[in-house]
């Protein structure tokens, strides 16, 4: 027997989670790894400034976990690795996922969302070409969909794709390359389309947990133009539900779009975490930190997803009220100052002042 037939004898699944150590993977390994100890999972993370494993300390010693230190974009190493491993799933969700920064700098955006998926894909269709079934789950986003006007419209599964953003744009091309698996090879593969994502272990770069973090070290609060844009919010652990759900019974072939239903402008949820912070503080007048600076470029003026299908075919619906949500994310970020610290090194403190400082300066 080799070492891979061991592994499958040993573990009724081996699931390869990509980005693990960010946000939402993290988030994900900590929900699935104790829920199923007959499951064995590795996650292939190469460590990007926006990874953290202290995220990840709850499970780091489970013996149905193991930590590969690899890219995506790198086909060789990933092919060792499907070589050592007998993945029953891969759940993708290695990207690099922020807007701003695919503004500043797209080409690393290129090489691992598209390039990255790509490589992912071929060692999965070889997989699943010799006879050894295998369960492609991608990550996508419903910034691939574009920007929706004031007109209570929703995006569906069948909405055209109209990406903004260098981001969403790659986004967009790593979901083709998953359609085209599905139609031209019968790739078992599932898309799924989150909207924004909040809770513990986020990265600040992204809006609530950059607040929160600003709020702690009396910083400006930069909102984009007028602060009027509409974000629609979905705590992490109900995303992490829902890609259990899909994992598991989600239909070979199918798009699932996962909404939280929390609809909100970005000046009103940047106002609410203030008095929000203020009150776990003791503390006042952090609404005074808000400053509003140039727009971002190519800016999405607002996102709402239909999550109908997901609801109706595998039973899922958020399990969590916006505003409890909200609260127990600032309660872990107020107890978690090391994790957060040791997110704004230098590297971020470079990014947020190519990011924000001319713009601060002339607001
Ligand atoms: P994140 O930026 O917090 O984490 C990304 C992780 O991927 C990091 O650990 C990073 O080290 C890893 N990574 C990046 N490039 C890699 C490479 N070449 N090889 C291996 N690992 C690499 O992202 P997130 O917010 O957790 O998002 C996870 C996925 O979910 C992404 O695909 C994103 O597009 C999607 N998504 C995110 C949201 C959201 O609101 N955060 C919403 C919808 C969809
Ligand atoms: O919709 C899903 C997407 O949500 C994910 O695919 C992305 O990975 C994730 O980053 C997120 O993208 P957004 O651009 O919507 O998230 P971000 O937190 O960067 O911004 C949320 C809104 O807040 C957006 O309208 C821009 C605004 N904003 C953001 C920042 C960081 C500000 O006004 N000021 C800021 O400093």
């Amino acid at each position: 027997m080799n070492s891979g037939e061991m592994l499958k004898d040993k573990w009724t699944k081996v699931i390869a989670v990509t980005g693990g150590a960010g946000f939402i993977g993290s988030n994900l390994l900590l929900h699935l790894v104790p829920k199923y100890p007959d499951y064995l999972f590795v996650n292939i993370d190469c460590l990007t400034y926006a990874a953290n494993l202290s995220s990840l300390t709850g499970i780091e010693g489970a013996p149905n976990y193991r930590f590969k230190r690899l890219s995506i974009g790198d086909y060789l190493d990933l092919e060792r690795c499907f070589e050592e491993f007998p993945f029953d799933v891969v759940l993708h969700l290695a990207a690099e996922s922020h807007v701003d920064r695919s503004i500043y700098g797209p080409s690393d955006f290129v090489e691992t969302n598209i390039n990255g998926t790509f490589n992912l894909l071929e060692l999965a269709r070889h997989r699943h070409e010799t006879g050894r079934g295998i369960r492609f789950i991608h990550v996508s986003t419903d910034e691939v969909y574009g920007s929706l006007g004031d007109d209570g419209s929703f995006f569906s599964e069948s909405s055209p794709y109209r990406p903004s953003s260098p981001y969403s744009a790659t986004k967009a091309g790593s979901d083709h390359l998953v359609h085209s698996y599905i139609k031209t090879y019968g790739l078992d593969a599932i898309i799924t389309h989150s909207c924004n994502n909040f809770g513990p272990r986020q990265f600040p770069e992204k809006l609530i947990p950059l607040v929160i973090n600003n709020i702690l070290n009396r910083r400006e609060i930069p909102v984009y133009g007028n602060g009027q844009n509409i974000r629609s919010w979905l705590y992490v652990f109900d995303h992490c539900r829902a890609l259990d759900m899909v994992l598991h019974n989600g239909q070979k072939g199918a798009t699932y779009l996962i909404g939280g239903g929390n609809d909100i402008r970005n000046l009103d949820l940047i106002q609410r975490l203030c008095r929000m912070v203020d009150e776990k503080l003791g503390i006042s007048g952090s609404e005074r930190l808000i400053t509003f600076i140039e727009d971002r470029l190519g800016h999405d003026y607002r996102y709402a997803l239909d999550s109908s299908r997901i609801r109706s075919e595998l039973g899922w619906k958020p399990a969590y009220e916006f505003d409890q949500a909200l609260e127990f994310t600032i309660q872990w970020y107020l107890e978690h100052q090391d994790w957060l610290n040791s997110c704004i090194s230098g590297e971020y403190m470079k990014y947020y002042d190519v990011n924000y400082k001319r713009k601060l300066a002339e607001s």
